[in-house]
């Protein structure tokens, strides 16, 4: 895939970087809904984001697939066929392919080219956006489109990695053609959903596979082959009532939980709902049985301690068994869906090791060392995650009002209105930016989209040229993200949400984990009151 006839444009209404989930139907809205002139610069050398460079053993959506979508196109929906419940990378990466080519996206999209900088010029009230091949282009809009994780591969710094004489990899760096680790003895550093999914996968490659975890994860089955024929007939009859369940639901998903909370029913019920909910498999397992599992710790504790129990019912070697049980709460870090993670652990090709008791001292040329004992390796795999949200804003030396950048603006963290805009950027638009919401990122994806689309278009029809929001709005938009995340689990455990995955960055929730249908109806009513907490002119 390579650039499109969009190469001669240098003053442009809007660009957009990322041609991702955003990009792609940002691109979609601006130039086909308002016949902007747009310009799209992707780092990558295609279409698709994190789909795009997560090619990792095991990489599936853990979304289910029906909605792991865009709700825009109804035939869309209705002509695309998932070829189970969470398809792997490759299939996730066609989808996005075959909407670039379904709108006509590609000749709009720059591939292979990062937007180093961008700069704002007061007067003008627009932008000017660098590119690493030192192309400039001037915009009204800068729209980020930039996703949470996608560059912003973390690799933590373990001495001797450049002494090691075997191959390594990031699960966010994967190779595009295929890597053989047959007969390969594999080390995976990290359990997290990358860890998870990959683990199984390369197990079932590697001669050896030995995994060094550092904190034990709860992991809810998959369960792929449940979606059968008859579900998909059943999917496409009724899109419309499950995308209105979706946009009104807690975390963009079509379930709802019971109405009753954990401690009210008698043990026999909860047990036999959790049960009939781990058979189902899938995501649907943490959003759709008591309502207070996300805040109450006695009622998660309920939880928690069902899937503790499932893991020891997997797991046969009892020291193996107990490094494997989470202390943590259920749902205080991103759920995980996993396929055959724990029974990989009673293979016997496959050692665990506990790095939190026994930390990594440093990697050698032949493996890792810990503090108790030295792992033979011919290839290392990182599954250690990203510097998410703020690292693909701090890749760009973004220069707002009077020079103000967001590393100083952030450096105590985020801080944005509605994720959208900034305080000190005027027209830069972020769609799911710090501050908005987690749960099915489609879904957010949509909303922001097209309200950012839906405001340009407002601004355009009443002769308006710039906005930008209030000081006052994201301060109170800020208490209200960091209210919602400490009465949520989110605040028991760390994790990449609150920022403590990365050494010496900022603590700061990134997300705002409260109901994502009244996110949406928030985002709508703020548009429908004028815009209110921005400053338009
Ligand atoms: C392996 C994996 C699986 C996931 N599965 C799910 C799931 O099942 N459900 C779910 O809801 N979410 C999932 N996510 C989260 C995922 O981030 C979102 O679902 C969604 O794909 C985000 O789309 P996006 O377009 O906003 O961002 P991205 O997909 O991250 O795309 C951003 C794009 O911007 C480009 N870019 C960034 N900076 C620059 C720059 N300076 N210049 C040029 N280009 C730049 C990147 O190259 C990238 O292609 C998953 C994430 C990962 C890593
Ligand atoms: N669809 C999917 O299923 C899917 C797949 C992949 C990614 N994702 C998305 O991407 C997010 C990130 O997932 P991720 O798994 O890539 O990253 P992650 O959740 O941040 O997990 C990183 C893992 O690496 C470990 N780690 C980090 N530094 C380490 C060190 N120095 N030594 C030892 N271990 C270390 C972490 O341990 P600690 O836990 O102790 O910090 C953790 O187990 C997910 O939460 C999800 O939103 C989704």
């Amino acid at each position: 895939m390579g650039s499109g006839n969009a190469a001669a444009r240098t003053d442009v209404d809007a660009v957009v970087i990322g041609a991702g989930f955003s990009g792609l139907y940002m691109l979609h809205k601006l130039r086909d809904g308002l016949g902007l002139n747009v310009r799209v610069f992707e780092a990558g050398q295609g279409v698709g984001g994190v789909w795009y460079w997560n090619r990792y053993p095991g990489a599936r959506c853990d979304s289910d697939a029906f909605v792991y979508c865009y709700s825009f196109d109804e035939q869309l929906l209705q002509d695309w066929t998932w070829s189970g419940k969470y398809p792997e990378q490759p299939e996730v990466l066609a989808y996005l392919e075959h909407v670039a080519d379904r709108f006509d996206l590609l000749p709009d999209i720059t591939f292979g080219t990062y937007v180093t900088a961008a700069e704002y010029d007061d007067a003008t009230a627009r932008w000017t956006v660098t590119t690493g091949a030192g192309e400039v282009v001037t915009a009204q809009f800068l729209i980020t489109g930039i996703g949470h994780l996608a560059i912003s591969k973390y690799v933590p710094e373990i001495p001797g990695l450049d002494t090691f004489a075997g191959d390594w990899y990031h699960t966010g760096g994967w190779p595009h053609e295929d890597v053989d680790l047959r007969g390969k003895r594999v080390g995976v550093i990290g359990t997290g959903s990358s860890g998870v999914q990959s683990i199984p996968v390369i197990a079932e490659q590697a001669s050896h596979l030995t995994v060094f975890q550092r904190t034990p994860q709860y992991s809810v089955p998959a369960r792929h082959e449940t979606a059968d024929e008859e579900f998909w007939r059943e999917v496409k009859a009724n899109y419309g009532e499950i995308w209105r369940r979706a946009k009104t639901s807690a975390g963009g998903f079509p379930w709802q939980h019971n109405g009753k909370r954990a401690l009210e029913v008698s043990e026999q019920e909860r047990l036999a709902t959790y049960e009939a909910l781990w058979a189902e498999g899938g995501i649907r397992f943490a959003v759709g049985s008591y309502r207070d599992l996300s805040y109450d710790d006695a009622a998660n504790a309920t939880v928690s301690d069902f899937i503790r129990d499932k893991i020891r019912q997997v797991v046969t070697d009892p020291e193996t068994r107990e490094k494997l049980i989470p202390t943590h709460p259920f749902m205080s870090r991103r759920p995980i869906v996993d396929t055959d993670y724990f029974e990989t652990y009673n293979r016997d090709d496959v050692t665990l090791v506990d790095v939190r008791g026994t930390p990594i001292v440093e990697i050698t040329p032949s493996g890792v060392r810990t503090s108790s004992a030295e792992y033979e390796l011919d290839v290392l795999v990182f599954a250690t995650g990203f510097d998410a949200v703020t690292g693909p804003y701090f890749n760009i030396d973004i220069r707002g009002r009077d020079g103000a950048t967001l590393t100083k603006n952030w450096d105590a963290g985020p801080r944005a209105y509605l994720g959208l805009q900034t305080v000190d950027f005027p027209n830069m638009f972020m769609i799911t930016g710090p501050g908005s919401t987690l749960g099915n990122l489609p879904n957010s994806i949509e909303t922001h989209v097209e309200w950012i689309a839906d405001c340009i278009d407002h601004m355009r029809r009443n002769g308006l040229t710039c906005i930008e929001a209030t000081a006052e709005a994201q301060e109170s938009w800020t208490d209200e993200v960091n209210t919602a995340a400490e009465a949520s689990m989110f605040s028991r455990a760390d994790s990449w949400v609150n920022g403590a995955n990365i050494p010496g960055k900022a603590r700061a929730y990134v997300f705002y984990f409260g109901h994502f249908g009244k996110f949406r109806q928030r985002c709508a009513r703020v548009a429908g009151n004028g815009y209110e907490g921005f400053h338009l002119r």
